[in-house]
């Protein structure tokens, strides 16, 4: 058997959500390991081209939404159009509820699950059709601890990771196409999703009921992602992986 490489050499990598956070810490991983990455975001991603550019690899930022049919499409022809190709598709775009039931309306509750779930799907529409043309495909949606968590807040958006979790499983039905998918959830990590949301006091608590008592960083899921998006994982799907230094795993 050849040595596990985890090498994404000559591989093209789309990855939502990557102007800032785990997406952005993402993109710097794959660049790193050799793939061409393509970023998705609604906000600037200059700052992670200049990462990707730095690792010695190719970068194309797009703007689009993740929400929108026609912008995801429209992404799909310009991957195919410059790349011809597409190896990776992380799905990593979230946004959070961060507020109790009496507080959450159907509004936002339509929104978390329009951007969470559907987002994913949208990107998966648009890409697995290359992935299927070329016989290999390596799907990643990123769900979250929060679906096996007991907390208050976060309702819509534990809705939407479950969902994520389902819609992972019915990817995995194209394996026959060379085709997996997983899914991968962090546990709670300093981010722009958490700042000025989860106080310091949250944190601590999380620390100390984890296997591994510190806080996370945004590099701790990365390993976890290169290895199910690499050609190693080949005999990997339809699974759902917490990297989370066993806060899922401790939590009462
Ligand atoms: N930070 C955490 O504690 C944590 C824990 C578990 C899971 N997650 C998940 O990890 C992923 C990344 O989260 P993060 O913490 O890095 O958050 P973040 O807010 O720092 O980054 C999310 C990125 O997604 C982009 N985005 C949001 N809506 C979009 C849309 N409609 N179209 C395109 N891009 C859009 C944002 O602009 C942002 O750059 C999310 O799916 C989140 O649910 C985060």
């Amino acid at each position: 058997m050849a040595p596990v490489a985890l090498s994404h050499e000559g591989r093209v990598a789309v990855v939502t959500g990557a102007a800032r956070g785990l997406g952005q810490a993402i993109c710097r991983g794959l660049a790193e390991h050799g793939a061409t990455v393509v970023g998705v975001d609604l906000l600037d991603q200059a700052e992670t081209g200049g990462m990707v550019e730095a690792a010695g690899a190719r970068w194309q930022g797009v703007n689009a939404d993740v929400t929108s049919e026609a912008a995801v499409t429209a992404l799909g022809q310009e991957v195919q159009e410059r790349f011809g190709r597409c190896d990776v598709l992380v799905n990593n775009a979230g946004i959070a509820d961060p507020v109790p039931w009496d507080a959450l309306d159907y509004e936002l509750w339509q929104k978390i699950l329009r951007v969470n779930l559907d987002g994913q799907f949208l990107m998966a529409k648009a890409l697995v059709p290359l992935m299927k043309a070329a016989g290999y495909g390596r799907i990643v949606n990123i769900t979250s601890t929060t679906t096996v968590m007991p907390i208050e807040i976060f309702i819509g958006y534990r809705v939407s990771k479950m969902g994520v979790i389902g819609l992972t499983r019915s990817l995995a039905s194209l394996g026959e196409h060379g085709i997996t998918a997983n899914a991968v959830s962090p546990s709670l990590t300093p981010t722009g999703m958490t700042d000025g949301v989860i106080p310091d006091e949250v944190f601590e608590a999380y620390r100390q009921s984890a296997s591994i008592k510190r806080t996370a960083t945004v590099d701790d899921v990365v390993p976890t992602v290169l290895f199910l998006t690499s050609s190693d994982a080949s005999w990997v799907t339809g699974q759902s992986f917490a990297a989370d230094g066993g806060q899922s795993f401790c939590l009462p």
